[in-house]
């Protein structure tokens, strides 16, 4: 039977907890078996979520790295701009670890980790958890086999909801690059990147170009009328969008870990408690033009790869429907399909037949929480904490198992874009 793998969670936000269920799942082959977390409720939390004691509970990753090496491995779900501070002593600990994407805001933290990584031989397996949802790892081993060729282009779109944008990008934690270090392209999209890289794994991307701008939410457009909170002085409330009554108040489920984390401290906070929330202190009931909003809203970038292959990703913000398309074109063929209806269609070139073409439709019929197994990303988070677990037992890795170096040209080409984007220019990727 293979070792029971266990670990300690640095940073017990609502990511590493999501991945710790993965213990809980699977007892026998997993254990958290400690924290680390200035912040005392979520210690208390996830000690009573995993059954371990005081002495278990660190008040910060730094602490923990004092102590001789307590567990095999760490789940660090800090913020972005702490990924690197906390990994490097943690590594040098010797600990392996499960690391959030972005794994560094930053080239020079990111090659810092790299760095790190490679002194200490640890094994440090990025968050990129697309990578494992099956619609992916399906479109891979098409890839893989040869069905359609060699990659000459690969568009790739995201859809941003225009509720997810809101809650992330504008009024939450990834709306102010100077606050939290991170531009877009970077903190939602550094997956969309490493899946381009990835799919067109072993070819270096070459030159980057970028556009995009904050279309809709730069505080220079806010709208006559508009107040600072929507439920306090509004004068188009009703009428609006973005109305946090509307996303918050009538739809109190939805990112309720973003919404209503400054309630933590609340057994079970009440409805009156979330009102009086958004009308006080609560980031989300600002209004969204009232949010020093420095992020772009869209954006677009162009690569064009070793071989001559290009590769273009559109993020668009603020859609009715969340979504990710991908069409990818080969000599041979294409695949396109829409990830979160999990199908893709494949077409090859078929001389015989009248049309010049055949095609497949691969509908994976993943529904519910697209996934068999509870998390989300279609699937990918408690896969990734899976391969994670038996890569830690001596097992091969599989196929979408991300390391540090795997990652390092999607995050250089999210730094190269936004270079791209700022100065006008087009961007020459650093080889590696
Ligand atoms: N893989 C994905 O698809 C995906 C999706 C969303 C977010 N993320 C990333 O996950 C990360 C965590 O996001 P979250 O929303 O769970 O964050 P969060 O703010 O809820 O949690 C971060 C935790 O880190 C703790 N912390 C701060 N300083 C610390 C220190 N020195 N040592 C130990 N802990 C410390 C905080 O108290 C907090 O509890 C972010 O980097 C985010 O970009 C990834």
């Amino acid at each position: 039977m293979a070792k029971q793998i266990t670990a300690i969670i640095v940073g017990a936000g609502h990511r590493a907890l999501l991945y710790s269920l993965y213990a809980l799942q699977n007892p026998e082959k997993f254990k958290i078996v400690g924290v680390a977390d200035p912040d005392p409720i979520r210690r208390r939390k996830t000690a009573e979520m995993h059954g371990f004691g005081e002495d278990m509970c660190f008040e910060s990753a730094e602490a923990l790295a004092e102590r001789p090496r307590l567990a095999d491995a760490v789940i660090n779900g800090t913020m972005d701009t702490q990924h690197v501070k906390t990994a490097v002593p943690l590594l040098r600990r010797g600990y392996d670890m499960l690391l959030e994407k972005p794994f560094a805001v930053n080239e020079d933290e990111m090659w810092e980790l790299q760095r790190v990584a490679g002194e200490t031989g640890r094994r440090v397996m990025i968050c990129h958890v697309l990578r494992y949802a099956p619609f992916y790892v399906a479109v891979k081993e098409r890839l893989l086999a040869g069905e359609i060729g060699d990659i000459i282009n690969i568009q790739a779109t995201e859809h941003v909801s225009y509720h997810h944008l809101a809650v992330s990008f504008v009024r939450g934690k990834w709306g102010n690059e100077e606050k939290c270090g991170a531009p877009m392209l970077l903190a939602k999209c550094c997956h969309d990147m490493d899946l381009i890289m990835w799919l067109k794994s072993g070819v270096a991307p070459r030159q980057v170009a970028s556009f995009g701008s904050d279309f809709q939410f730069d505080p220079a457009k806010k709208p006559a009328g508009a107040g600072k909170r929507c439920l306090v002085d509004c004068g188009i409330e009703e009428n609006c969008l973005y109305s946090a009554k509307k996303h918050y108040i009538d739809h109190p489920d939805r990112w309720s870990f973003y919404v209503w984390d400054c309630l933590e401290h609340l057994e079970k906070p009440t409805i009156e408690d979330k009102i009086q929330s958004l009308k006080t202190d609560n980031i989300h009931g600002r209004c969204v033009w009232d949010c020093e909003h420095t992020v772009v809203d869209h954006q677009s970038v162009a690569i064009n790869f070793a071989d001559g292959a290009t590769a273009t990703l559109n993020m668009i913000g603020g859609t009715a429907k969340a979504e990710r398309n991908l069409h990818i074109i080969g000599t041979k063929g294409e695949i396109k399909g829409v990830f979160d209806d999990s199908v893709f269609t494949v077409r090859t070139i078929d001389t015989a037949s009248e049309s010049g073409w055949r095609e497949e439709v691969v509908d994976l019929a993943i529904g519910g929480d697209k996934s068999g197994m509870t998390g989300s990303h279609g699937g990918g988070d408690l896969r990734l904490v899976e391969d994670f677990v038996r890569v830690l037992q001596g097992e091969q890795p599989s196929i979408s198992c991300t390391n540090i170096n795997d990652s390092l040209n999607g995050h250089l080409a999210v730094f190269q874009a936004e270079k791209a984007r700022k100065t006008g220019t087009v961007c020459t990727m650093p080889q590696i």
